[in-house]
């Protein structure tokens, strides 16, 4: 059976003091029985590791460079981050995607380095708002699956986001049957059936436990209710229960 995620993005928020929320979410939760990752911005992951060591909770990045080392001024490779004790990296993310113009490509040669490193991928993808109003859905995931994930992908190495660019931060989620086309289309799609599909998109406490009881849906990516551990918190024990009634 696959294992449930629970993942938050922290994004481009965090100082040193809100460390006091991943430590709290921790405390809340001493022995979840879903996976549960935040990924803080860089600067905050060697002190997150510490903060969060003996604890359940893992420590990811949100992005990195395709090459191990080089002229890249300001980027992080993915050796570095496992260095710095991250486990897994977001990767194509749709603000990367729009603000950085990362194409599916770069995304499977990131990946690729993240596998190399020790490093879970956590391949982002989703379709736009006109592309959905076209029609698109299923052709754009399709092909960004296609393009974004590297021959070395698996179920171990590997987690996939169906995050709809128009749902994040929005507060607007799709209906929970879009979600259900989706998930159910790449599940259908991946070279290994056993790897993780999240969805991610303005999930919150109040809509996580719908969410969490579609069948291909195994877990979710988290952004603005991650930043808070008793929201992060309640959706991670939404999970649980969803995988106790699927258990
Ligand atoms: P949101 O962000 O939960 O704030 O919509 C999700 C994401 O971007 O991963």
């Amino acid at each position: 059976m696959r294992r449930k995620l629970a993942a938050g993005n922290w994004k481009m928020h965090g100082l040193a003091a809100d460390l006091a929320e991943a430590t709290a979410l921790a405390r809340a939760h001493p022995a979840p029985t879903v996976d549960v990752l935040l990924c803080p911005p860089a600067t905050l992951i060697c002190r997150m590791v510490g903060a969060l060591a003996r604890t359940p909770v893992a420590v990811g990045a949100q992005d990195c460079h395709a090459s191990v080392s080089g002229a890249h001024t300001g980027d992080i490779s993915a050796a570095m981050l496992a260095d710095a004790g991250a486990c897994h990296v977001i990767l194509g993310h749709s603000e990367r995607r729009a603000d950085h113009g990362e194409t599916s490509a770069q995304v499977a040669a990131k990946a690729t380095a993240a596998h190399a490193a020790g490093l879970v991928a956590i391949v982002c993808l989703g379709e736009t708002e006109a592309q959905r109003d076209a029609g698109q859905t299923l052709a754009v995931v399709s092909e960004q699956l296609r393009q974004s994930l590297p021959e070395s992908a698996d179920a171990e190495n590997t987690v996939i986001a169906y995050e709809p660019v128009w749902a994040i931060g929005t507060g607007r989620t799709p209906t929970l049957e879009q979600i259900a086309e989706v998930h159910d289309h790449l599940r259908g799609l991946l070279p290994d059936p056993a790897i993780r599909l999240l969805y991610g998109g303005s999930v919150k406490p109040a809509n996580a436990a719908d969410i969490f009881a579609i069948a291909n849906v195994d877990g979710a990516l988290v952004g603005g209710a991650a930043l808070k551990a008793a929201d992060f918190g309640a959706i991670v024990a939404a999970l649980e229960a969803a995988e106790g009634g699927a258990g």
